[in-house]
């Protein structure tokens, strides 16, 4: 338990643990994205895919739990490393000078997270926490259908895709992937990442909002 305990006590692991589970999360949200983008080639192939989610059975679970504990990981994780970072540093500088790495994106992570946070306890509570009659083609149109609840998927999955721009950049330098002559490349490739997943996401609120034979 030892190793435990120093990991979280170090600043470097808590970083190298905050990046390993943000990598678990990203992997999660990518087959998430995957599997709900196959709604983009109709609702059969939608449905064949809800049907084999199914047939997982109980791996289903056992992944949740699994999620759930990684998700709270990452979460306590940011929350240690932003206040030992304001101890670090409590005063403010006056002028915030542009740095390798300084983006919107970077310097909204917090904003972002909770963004997410929010998201996901109203996504939960949509389709997850529910007694499911009707297929999983008509719960996300009779749920996505209101354009109160559309437009806060669309902002939700921005801000998943502002959150995930940056955690691939700060990936790449906590395992040392980047090199300061790439600097420049990888800032580009990390926006158009998070940008991509953000849009990609947010074409099925659009669809279900603008396009009524959207998965019928
Ligand atoms: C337009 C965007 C989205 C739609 C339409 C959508 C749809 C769904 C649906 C239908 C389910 C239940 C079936 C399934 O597991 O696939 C689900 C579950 C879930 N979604 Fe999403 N989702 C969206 C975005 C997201 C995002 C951005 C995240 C993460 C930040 C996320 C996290 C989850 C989680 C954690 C579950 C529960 C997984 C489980 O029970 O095993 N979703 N989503």
């Amino acid at each position: 338990m030892g190793w435990i305990t120093r990991t979280f006590s170090s600043s470097i692991g808590k970083k190298m643990l905050m990046a390993a589970s943000g990598s678990f999360l990203g992997l999660f949200v990518l087959v998430h994205l995957a599997g709900n983008s196959s709604s983009l080639l109709g609702r059969t192939t939608f449905l064949a895919y809800a049907d084999y989610l199914l047939s997982l059975g109980f791996l289903i679970p056992v992944f949740e739990i699994l999620l759930l504990i990684i998700f709270c990981t990452h979460v306590t994780l940011a929350l240690l490393l932003f206040f030992e970072n304001r101890r670090a540093r409590p005063e403010r500088y006056a002028v915030v000078k542009s740095r390798g790495g300084s983006t919107l994106a970077s310097q909204s992570m917090l904003y972002s997270g909770s963004v997410i946070l929010i998201f996901l306890g109203v996504h939960l509570r949509n389709f997850h926490f529910i007694s499911q009659k009707q297929p999983l083609a008509d719960l996300i149109r009779t749920t996505l259908d209101n354009p109160v609840v559309g437009s806060f998927y669309i902002i939700g999955v921005l801000a998943l895709g502002l959150h995930l721009s940056h955690g691939f950049w700060s990936l790449c330098q906590t395992f040392g992937l980047a090199h300061p002559k790439y600097t420049r490349t990888l800032d580009k490739k990390a926006a158009v990442f998070g940008l991509a997943v953000g849009l990609l996401f947010a074409l099925i609120p659009v669809f279900v909002l603008f396009f009524p034979g959207f998965l019928r």
